[in-house]
């Protein structure tokens, strides 16, 4: 596949396009021998060389010089789950990186795969999706190869009503992951918005199954809007909605930004795992925008309500003092900041 253009693509753990591709990113300015290489990655000589073949085809270029091997120069715009996955280091997530060229929701398919058996950490990339799914039964717009379309499969041993904390937990990792690859500065919206300069970048619906007292698969759905221009966004979006690149003025490396954000979510989930939700709440305050603001709320079930954010809850329900000082606890709707 050339720069994206085929179906699917799948890479692994231990697998040797991604050790090759560590291997040239850790050197990336020297040329490696096919003998060097052969012998660190316990292949043959000629393996190496048809790997390095496929990346070609791939989009990867590398220049060759008789006696001294080969030295990547360029890497196609494109998620390669080899590439994306080359010198990450994390513990729990990317052990099977797929990415699919087009798909209907990077969610469908993650939640398919997990019910197929798939293991926890595997993550679902996709260049374009026909049917992303918003929050709010929404879609999420979502155009061939400009932004990050990205689905994680959990399997955390918690109660179902500690599920939204995950929630929390992917909001934290996006603002991290904004943070380590623009100048720019992120704010995080209740329940699951990023927002940069009061405009809409990222995204997160977070799809969970369940037994009766126990979460079977959680997965991560998250969208960041990175390289998108104006006029890929609907018109009725064109305003709230934005990318990094409009509000920084500089292109994002996609898969800089989609390791980045990984290992953030790697981290913090080994955290979570481990008793650390409260520090991982504490961050998410600490990003917030509305606490101690007056907001207005809306959702389908209640009429429009004012009041103003005072944090949230352990469960992640936000908690709205109202007018008569009274405080309710917000499990979903859209919040405004009153102006
Ligand atoms: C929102 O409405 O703010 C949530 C948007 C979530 C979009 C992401 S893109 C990757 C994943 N696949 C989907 O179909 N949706 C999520």
């Amino acid at each position: 596949m050339k720069g994206g253009t085929g179906q699917r693509i799948e890479s692994h753990s231990g697998d040797i396009d991604r050790l090759l591709l560590a291997a040239f990113l850790a050197h990336s300015s020297d040329f490696l021998s096919g003998e060097e290489l052969s012998t660190a990655l316990h292949v043959s000589r000629t393996t190496v060389w048809k790997r390095i073949g496929l990346l070609k085809e791939h989009g990867f270029t590398f220049e060759s010089a008789p006696s001294r091997g080969y030295r990547l120069v360029g890497s196609p715009d494109f998620l390669h789950p080899a590439a994306v996955a080359a010198g990450m280091s994390t513990r729990r997530l990317g052990g099977a990186i797929v990415t699919l060229a087009e798909t209907g929701s990077t969610n469908a398919v993650a939640a398919r795969l997990g019910e197929e058996g798939a293991a926890e950490g595997m993550v679902v990339l996709a260049e374009s999706q026909l049917k992303g799914k918003g929050r709010l039964g929404r879609t999420w717009t979502s155009p061939h190869g400009v932004n990050l379309y990205c689905s994680v499969l959990l399997r955390p041993r918690i109660p179902p009503s500690s599920a939204p904390q995950l929630t929390l937990l992917s909001a934290v990792a996006v603002a991290r992951a904004i943070i380590n690859c623009t100048r720019l500065t992120p704010v995080i919206k209740w329940p699951n918005d990023i927002l940069v300069n009061g405009n809409k970048v990222a995204g997160l619906l977070n799809e969970m199954t369940a037994e009766t007292d126990r979460v079977a698969t959680v997965v991560l759905g998250i969208g960041v809007n990175l390289n998108m221009l104006r006029d890929q966004f609907p018109e009725e979006l064109r305003h709230p909605a934005s990318s990094l690149l409009l509000e920084g003025g500089a292109q994002v490396d996609r898969v800089h930004f989609t390791r980045s954000l990984l290992e953030s979510l790697d981290g913090l989930y080994d955290r979570y795992l481990s008793g650390g939700y409260p520090e991982i709440r504490e961050e998410w305050i600490s990003w917030c925008g509305i606490i101690d603001r007056r907001v207005r709320v809306s959702d389908s079930a209640t009429p429009e309500r004012e009041g103003v954010a005072r944090g949230i809850d352990e469960s992640g329900a936000l908690l709205l003092q109202l007018n008569d000082g009274a405080i309710e606890r917000v499990l979903a709707g859209d919040v405004q900041l009153c102006t």
